[in-house]
């Protein structure tokens, strides 16, 4: 792996394939040294003055997954579709302002808690906490301004396969009203067998809560290719948290037989998107923590994505027990993407792998609390594939 600083070298610091024609019209393709990359090139500065990086993971097949140093934000992931064409899946918008003015979360980085925390307030060890209320009554993805609005310290790591960077945050004891100073670190790796491993690791010096995800919204097809109804969908999920009108779950953990919420095989994400259904009617479409079915405490399948147009694949996998299906139905036509295409509802759909939304007002729920000594670990992978491979 190598690490190429725009600031200093301008060139790619990937090995290329490399064609030669030798004597008598013989074509000689040899692929030469193939190691992945880290690019890092700048991509503007912060409203308060920071300057923000733009980096790129880049394999030895020619995958790419860029990200940028503020929110961890991943701007476009570059994957084959069945023919072999790099396509970029994620949605994103082309400047960094864009990003810090009116952001749905697209790729970022969300804590201290993603999803939501009921009537923004909850107690630990007898103590009540009062968040920010940035959704209804709620608290959603870590308060006004979560890890998704931070610029995070991006260290290039060497020496894997693949490509890797790790990013650090310390968020200071009471930042956004929750306990503890909170160290986060969270590795991106952009593996030869295209997939994108995200690691999370945390500390605390005091008891808090915590709960980390990823907040990509995909579509399959690329971006700005159109709606993501045609994708076939499978959950690894019996069972599923229902929610009230403002999406805090009831406690109860619902059967998904017979619901538009069974994907336990595959289903296309618009065929019961408009059931009329009181859960569906409360997230206007999909927006629901699943119940991953599990056994033990390591990586387990969480979810499929297929869509049939590209042949695109995309697999994942987690250490986490819960993941949340939010099918983009809060976008609107006034987001418009990199390349100037509009955004509309359903136009790309995030799975964000989790502890399940208000835990640390369920004690039912697996606990989010972390402790001094303790340290938080947890993993997601992403693996694309087509149906050609
Ligand atoms: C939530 C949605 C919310 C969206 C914001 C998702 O994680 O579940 O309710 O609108 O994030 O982008």
């Amino acid at each position: 792996m190598t690490w190429v600083d725009h600031n200093i070298w301008h060139i790619w610091g990937r090995s290329v394939l490399g064609a030669a024609v030798l004597g008598m019209g013989v074509l000689l393709t040899a692929a030469v040294a193939a190691a992945g990359s880290v690019d890092k090139t700048p991509f503007g500065k912060t409203q308060d003055g920071k300057a923000v990086d733009l980096y790129t993971l880049t394999n030895d097949k020619g995958a790419s997954v860029k990200f940028i140093a503020y929110g961890g934000i991943i701007t476009a992931i570059n994957v084959p579709d069945r023919w072999g064409n790099l396509g970029n899946i994620v949605l994103g918008f082309k400047e960094l302002a864009d990003y810090e003015s009116k952001n749905p979360y697209f790729g970022a980085l969300i804590g201290r808690y993603g999803n939501r925390i009921g009537s923004a307030k909850f107690s630990l060890d007898g103590t009540q906490y009062q968040l920010a209320a940035n959704n209804g009554p709620n608290s959603l993805h870590g308060g006004k301004k979560g890890f998704d609005k931070v610029v995070w310290a991006v260290e290039p790591l060497t020496g894997g396969s693949g490509a890797a960077a790790r990013l650090s945050y310390t968020s200071k004891d009471g930042e956004e009203g929750y306990p503890g100073a909170l160290t986060v670190g969270v590795t991106y790796t952009l593996t030869d067998d295209n997939e994108l491993r995200i690691d999370y690791e945390a500390t605390t010096d005091k008891p808090t809560v915590v709960n980390l995800t990823s907040h990509s919204y995909f579509n399959l097809a690329g971006d700005g290719v159109g709606g993501i109804g045609d994708h076939i969908l499978t959950i690894n999920a019996d069972r599923y948290t229902p929610v009230d009108a403002t999406l805090i779950p009831t406690g109860q953990l619902a059967s998904v037989s017979g619901t538009p919420f069974d994907f336990r095989q595959g289903m296309p994400i618009g065929a019961r998107i408009r059931a009329n259904d009181e859960q569906m009617i409360f997230g206007r479409g999909y927006d629901h923590n699943f119940v991953l079915n599990r056994s033990g405490s390591g990586l387990s399948f969480a979810a499929r994505a297929y869509d049939p147009r590209s042949g695109r694949i995309m697999e994942i996998s987690t250490t986490e027990p819960g993941i949340q299906f939010y099918s983009g139905n809060f976008l609107d036509s006034t987001l418009v993407g990199a390349a100037g295409q509009q955004y509309r509802q359903t136009d790309g759909f995030c799975l964000e792998t989790q502890h399940f939304p208000d835990s640390p007002n369920k004690p039912s729920f697996p606990t989010t609390v972390l402790k001094p000594g303790e340290t938080l670990k947890s993993t997601t992978i992403h693996k694309f594939s087509t149906d050609a491979s």
